[in-house]
């Protein structure tokens, strides 16, 4: 049997803007991650995919794919084309994860990733970080219709990743290490419905939109000097001036923005939605000696997770 994991992740800054190709910062959070598992199975049982969290249970090939056998078919299908081997193979593939699903924390890459890692062993395929990244974006694209990449690229290099759309990723090295409190607001960021509506307001009025994804992109271009000098003073401010246009594009929401005024007033030096927006996570950054208070302050708001993280 081989067995992989892939972690999960948290955008640091411009989210939206990457996708109109302003750089952009994600992280890894090595607190939660997916598994993948890989085992051998009778002759002629063909493929066999579980997700015993989700109760599916998927025969490679078999017409009737719900939403969430379609990806896990689709990674199974590139990988086994990737690694050279056909596709009539019998194999049992089960897949679980303690990602929070549609949260801006990269689930979808994460199980596609732990997939292909899996497989890559089982095979022996010696797949680089890079090929893991590339099959598994093939995966980001059915889920969320036009990905950027940086899920797939901070997941499978699993670093601080410095990301502009066509110019693959950029591993950065952190200064020095900073901590994160990540609050659940509980409800489901679609990323693919979010995107949708950024881009058809951008349509409407581009040249509001262009300006507002450029300062966001100047705010990725500065925290990343901050980050790696480790100069990090300013990196709150940096955050906060994030969400206010984040705000402006219009994907923040009620409970997002009473999560921020929370982590604020408890001592977060910045904060900030993470990922698509409209719920999902919020993030904080904080000093070690905050996090109690902080984490305190987001579950008195609301919050149905917290945890934390520490970059480095
Ligand atoms: O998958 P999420 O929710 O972290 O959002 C991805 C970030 C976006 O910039 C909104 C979309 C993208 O493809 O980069």
């Amino acid at each position: 049997m081989t067995t992989a994991h892939a972690y999960g992740k948290v955008i640091l800054f411009g989210e939206h803007a990457v996708v109109y190709g302003q750089p952009a910062i994600a992280v890894p959070v090595t607190q939660v991650r997916a598994t993948a598992l890989v085992d051998g199975a009778h002759p002629d049982d063909g493929v066999t995919i579980l997700a015993p969290d989700l109760n599916l249970v998927h025969r490679l090939g078999s017409p009737a794919q719900t939403d969430e056998a379609r990806p896990l078919e689709l990674t199974v299908r590139n990988a086994l084309d990737r690694i050279g081997v056909p596709r009539a193979q019998d194999l049992r593939i089960e897949v679980s994860s303690t990602i929070p699903i549609a949260r801006g924390m990269g689930s979808g890459a994460a199980i596609a990733t732990a997939m292909v890692r899996a497989l890559g062993s089982h095979f022996d395929a010696g797949l680089a970080a890079s090929d893991v990244s590339e099959l598994v974006y093939q995966t980001e694209i059915l889920h969320h219709g036009t990905p950027s990449g940086i899920d797939n690229s901070v997941i499978a290099f699993e670093k601080p990743v410095y990301f502009v759309r066509g110019e693959g990723p950029k591993v950065f090295e952190v200064g020095c290490p900073f901590s994160l409190v990540i609050a659940d607001t509980g409800v489901p960021s679609p990323t693919r419905d979010v995107v949708a509506d950024v881009r058809r307001a951008w349509e409407l009025d581009r040249e509001r939109y262009d300006r507002l994804f450029e300062e966001m992109g100047a705010l990725a271009r500065a925290a990343k000097d901050a980050i790696t000098t480790g100069r990090l003073d300013g990196l709150g401010c940096l955050m906060n001036r994030n969400q206010a246009l984040l705000e402006e594009i219009a994907v923040s929401s009620p409970e997002v923005e009473r999560f921020v005024a929370a982590a604020r007033e408890a001592g977060a030096e910045g904060a900030k939605l993470s990922g698509a927006g409209r719920g999902g996570n919020v993030i904080a950054l904080i000093s070690p000696s905050a996090r109690d208070e902080v984490s305190g302050a987001l579950r008195s708001a609301g919050a149905v997770r917290v945890m934390a993280t520490r970059v480095e």
